[in-house]
């Protein structure tokens, strides 16, 4: 029996990498915004909602994203180097794991936080906080939500030096695996 590898990912995989690449982008634009002490209370508010909202849904798309990365198959293997392929895994499971350890410490975070304000998703469903107001935990939480993000941003830059490396140096077509096939 014959079988046909691959060349992209599944469109379904393509439009889940983009969209939580665009959000996480949106994300950090928010938190400048949120954080910034000369706006008025109730905008502040406002965006501190938008920006969890959005990041239980960053939660959501990564989940729904693993479990299809299991279930549909992935691209055939090019053609690289053993090194190559480790370290792009590495940065991989990386990406991987702080789009999950965010989101985490983020509702985390806000469930300890000593000021309780309610998680509503989108003002549309109050979201459980998983424990009660605690000071430490709060603090730890806000202090790995932003090592976190740091290493995010460094992950995220590395990626992005691979790709361009792909793309301009060894000129090997890999973006296109990241893409919908045309026609
Ligand atoms: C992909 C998901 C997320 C990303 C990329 C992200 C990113 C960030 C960044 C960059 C900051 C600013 C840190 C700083 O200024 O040093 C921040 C702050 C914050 N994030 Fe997130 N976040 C995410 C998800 C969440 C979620 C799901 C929640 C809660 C449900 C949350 C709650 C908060 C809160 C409350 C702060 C403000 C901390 C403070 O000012 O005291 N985040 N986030
Ligand atoms: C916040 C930004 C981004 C995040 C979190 C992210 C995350 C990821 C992850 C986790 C993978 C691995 C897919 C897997 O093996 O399951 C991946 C693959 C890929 N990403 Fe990104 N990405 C981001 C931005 C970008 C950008 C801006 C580009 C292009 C300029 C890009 C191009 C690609 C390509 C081409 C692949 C496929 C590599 C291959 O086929 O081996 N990504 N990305």
């Amino acid at each position: 029996m014959r079988t046909v590898q691959r060349l992209r990912w599944h469109p379904a995989l393509v439009i889940l990498h983009w969209s939580t690449a665009l959000l996480v982008v949106g994300q950090y634009g928010l938190s400048r915004f949120m954080r910034d002490e000369s706006r008025d209370l109730l905008s502040r508010f406002a965006l501190y909602q938008w920006h969890k909202s959005i990041g239980l849904t960053v939660a959501g798309l990564v989940l729904l994203r693993l479990v299809l990365r299991l279930l549909l198959p992935a691209p055939a293997p090019m053609d690289h180097a053993e090194w190559q392929r480790l370290a792009a895994r590495a940065v991989h499971i990386g990406l991987y794991g702080c789009l999950i350890a965010l989101p985490v410490s983020g509702l985390l975070m806000a469930a300890a936080a000593p000021i309780q304000i309610p998680t509503v998703y989108f003002g549309w469903f109050g979201v459980p906080h998983p424990i009660g107001p605690d000071r430490r935990v709060y603090e730890l939480m806000l202090r790995l939500h932003e090592l976190v993000f740091d290493l995010l941003s460094l992950l995220v830059l590395l990626h992005l030096a691979a790709i361009v490396t792909h793309q301009f140096v060894w000129r090997d077509g890999l973006l296109r695996r990241m893409w919908f096939a045309r026609g």
